[in-house]
């Protein structure tokens, strides 16, 4: 568990090139990539669709970092098993979504696969309380999910706060993430998370300059 130093980046593949991905996974090792942030779209939950298992099970073969696999999918209470199969070391599921967060928690947990919790902006941070003492990391999105390249929301900043107050007056210790629009200005404003999740900020640059920009905050 991250309780202080430097910050982690969970690069986006949604920004790389998809014909390439070996050679991209490779490129954001070398650039000090922490993770790699897998993007999971069901065209249903979010009005886009992106990868599933066999695209996971593939990304896991090359890649010496974890994968933190963000699931903007339904009923993942469903589908989770298949993404632990294919080899993710981090699944983060939505509130919105998920029939019975425990038992997905425990699940994983069986598994040795990190368990993570998310929300969409319109949703109270508050809804995940009772799921604090169960997981492994809490992400906030800063973006409505379903793509990339959109504008950070200046407003779910305080989210990134009242976990950072929950984390020291519950004594515990998850990782906080944040995801959508980062950049080495917007990441200042969310100095109290551990994670930056980045896609196009991390392709647009130079990747090894925006990774280290981003783990300097
Ligand atoms: C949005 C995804 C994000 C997205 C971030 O639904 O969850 O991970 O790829 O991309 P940028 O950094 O471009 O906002
Ligand atoms: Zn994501």
């Amino acid at each position: 568990m991250i309780t202080s130093g430097a910050k982690k980046v969970s690069p986006s593949i949604l920004a790389a090139d998809f014909a390439n991905l070996a050679a991209e996974i490779h490129r954001l090792e070398n650039a000090g990539a922490d993770f790699l942030h897998v993007d999971v779209m069901d065209g249903h939950f979010v009005p886009n669709l992106t990868i599933g298992p066999p695209v996971v099970a593939a990304l896991k073969k090359v890649s010496k970092v974890p994968l933190d696999v963000h699931l903007m999918i339904e009923d993942p209470d469903r589908w989770v098993a298949d993404y632990v199969d294919a080899g993710s070391d981090l699944i983060t599921v939505h509130i919105e979504a998920a029939k019975n967060p425990q038992a997905i928690f425990e699940f994983l947990k069986k598994k040795k696969v990190k368990c993570g919790i998310t929300l969409k902006p319109k949703s109270s941070i508050e809804s995940l309380y009772p799921l604090l003492g169960m997981v492994d990391l809490v992400l906030v999105m800063t973006v409505e999910p379903g793509f990339g390249g959109q504008s950070f929301m200046e407003d779910q900043v305080a989210k990134i706060h009242w976990l950072s107050e929950q984390r020291k007056k519950l004594g515990l210790n998850y990782w906080i993430e944040v995801d959508g629009g980062i950049n080495h200005r917007t990441a200042k404003q969310c100095f109290e998370a551990d994670i930056f999740v980045a896609g196009t900020y991390v392709f647009k640059n130079d990747p090894a300059v925006a990774i280290q920009n981003l783990k300097s905050i």
